[in-house]
């Protein structure tokens, strides 16, 4: 059709006025800005490494589908100060007890087979529902939206199917799904529309808090010890720069330990504005690619990495601090730090002109770009989590740092 730019049913009225519109996207923001909360505190927590990754990647598309669902929620007469309110009680108990999962594939059921499946549904059903004018800019971002959803449960319900095959955490997983689906029954569904029943929900159990490991945890069934020295590879080759490569591989495999920092810090971290949020959602899932830069390059070697001891200083060294002091190590301390002519660019050439390796050239060639911005967010945000000036912030930074070594030197000569 050529009319209308091909959009489709113009002279049907829709299931939405713009109070109603704005109330369901709210729904729609509270859940996908959750679901960054819930997955940056199990982060650190979960075991299975391929879970990890994937955690990290789906925390920041909901942290680009909350942006997107905030803004549309801007220009549908909402006020910003609406905008930051829970809008339901039930639909934040729902968010309060699938955090409680107590195992890999307890939080893998909670998401991937209740959560965002009912929202793929929801997504659909509004777009079908909804005046195809006036909300064309809603369709857009649910489309878009549904397209990393897809993705997602695909994921999700592969590794369930692992799991559950592997019999490792099979108990009481079924009665957590059953648990989440009736909480979520009872808040009307992700949009609120279905029939609410007058009586309420119990707690089950979220009647405590969630609380972060104070240790981060590594899968004791098919990964090394956690440990706080790096190891490199076991039978490093005997050429120096092909030896110093494989260390440096290593060390980025081992990066999952600074996302996981991340993770500890927008868990904990209450009452920033969303854009902090926002931008340490990224930083964290570029903390993974790093990882996966280094797991990538190993594998392609022909190394096994994931028997080997995994380096998880950051995280476990830094993880009583302050969420503030924690990211001012990392973001001014580490990243900053790392933006001298002997940081970032020294290891780009290395890999180019010395060691002459195209994959990891190219892998240490975006790990630079990434690290100038990370530094960038550094000087952003810790001035306001701190308290102070930047100068004051370095200050504390350079402290951190030398408390951090010490630890790190320590955990060496202990050997
Ligand atoms: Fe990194
Ligand atoms: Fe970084």
């Amino acid at each position: 059709m050529l009319k209308f730019a091909g959009i489709q049913n113009p002279y049907t009225i829709g299931e939405f006025s713009v109070e109603k519109n704005a109330k369901v996207i709210q729904r729609y923001r509270y859940i996908h800005e959750n679901l960054i909360t819930i997955a940056a505190g199990h982060l650190p927590a979960r075991e299975d490494w391929d879970l990890k990754v994937a955690l990290g990647k789906h925390l920041y598309e909901d942290a680009e589908a909350t942006d997107q669902l905030r803004k549309r929620l801007s220009q549908l007469r909402t006020s910003a100060q609406f905008i930051n309110r829970d809008p339901d009680p039930s639909l934040s108990l729902l968010m309060e007890e699938l955090i409680q999962a107590n195992n890999d594939l307890e939080l893998t059921i909670g998401i991937y087979d209740v959560i965002k499946p009912a929202l793929i549904q929801t997504y659909k059903k509004h777009i079908a529902e909804t005046q195809q004018i006036v909300d064309q800019p809603t369709i857009r971002i649910l489309r878009s939206i549904i397209i990393d959803l897809e993705e997602q449960v695909a994921w999700g319900q592969e590794m369930i199917k692992v799991m559950q095959q592997a019999n490792v955490y099979s108990e009481g997983s079924d009665e957590f799904k059953d648990k989440l689906q009736s909480f979520l029954i009872a808040a009307g569904g992700v949009d609120g529309l279905n029939e609410k029943s007058s009586s309420l929900p119990h707690r089950w159990r979220s009647l405590r808090a969630y609380n972060l490991p104070i240790k981060s945890v590594r899968d004791p069934r098919n990964m090394g010890p956690t440990t706080l020295s790096r190891t490199s590879v076991s039978n490093p080759p005997e050429n120096p720069i092909h030896a110093n490569l494989l260390f440096m591989m290593r060390v980025r495999q081992e990066e999952m330990t600074a996302a996981e920092l991340i993770a500890g810090v927008i868990f904990s971290q209450k009452n920033m504005p969303w854009e902090f949020y926002f931008d340490l959602a990224r930083h964290l899932w570029d903390e993974i690619r790093h990882a996966l830069f280094g797991q990538a390059a190993l594998e392609n070697e022909g190394y096994e990495w994931m028997s080997q001891p995994q380096y998880t200083s950051d995280y476990d060294i830094n993880a009583h601090k302050l969420p503030g002091t924690q990211y001012t190590w990392l973001s001014i301390g580490i990243e900053e730090g790392a933006m001298t002519r002997t940081g970032k660019r020294a290891e780009y050439e290395f890999c180019r002109d010395e060691a002459k390796h195209p994959l990891m050239t190219q892998f240490q060639d975006y790990d630079w770009a990434d690290e100038v911005v990370h530094a960038n967010l550094g000087r952003k945000w810790t001035p306001d989590l701190i308290g102070e000036n930047i100068e004051f912030v370095r200050e504390v930074a350079k402290q951190e740092l030398e408390d951090f070594w010490d630890k790190v030197k320590a955990s060496y000569s202990n050997k």
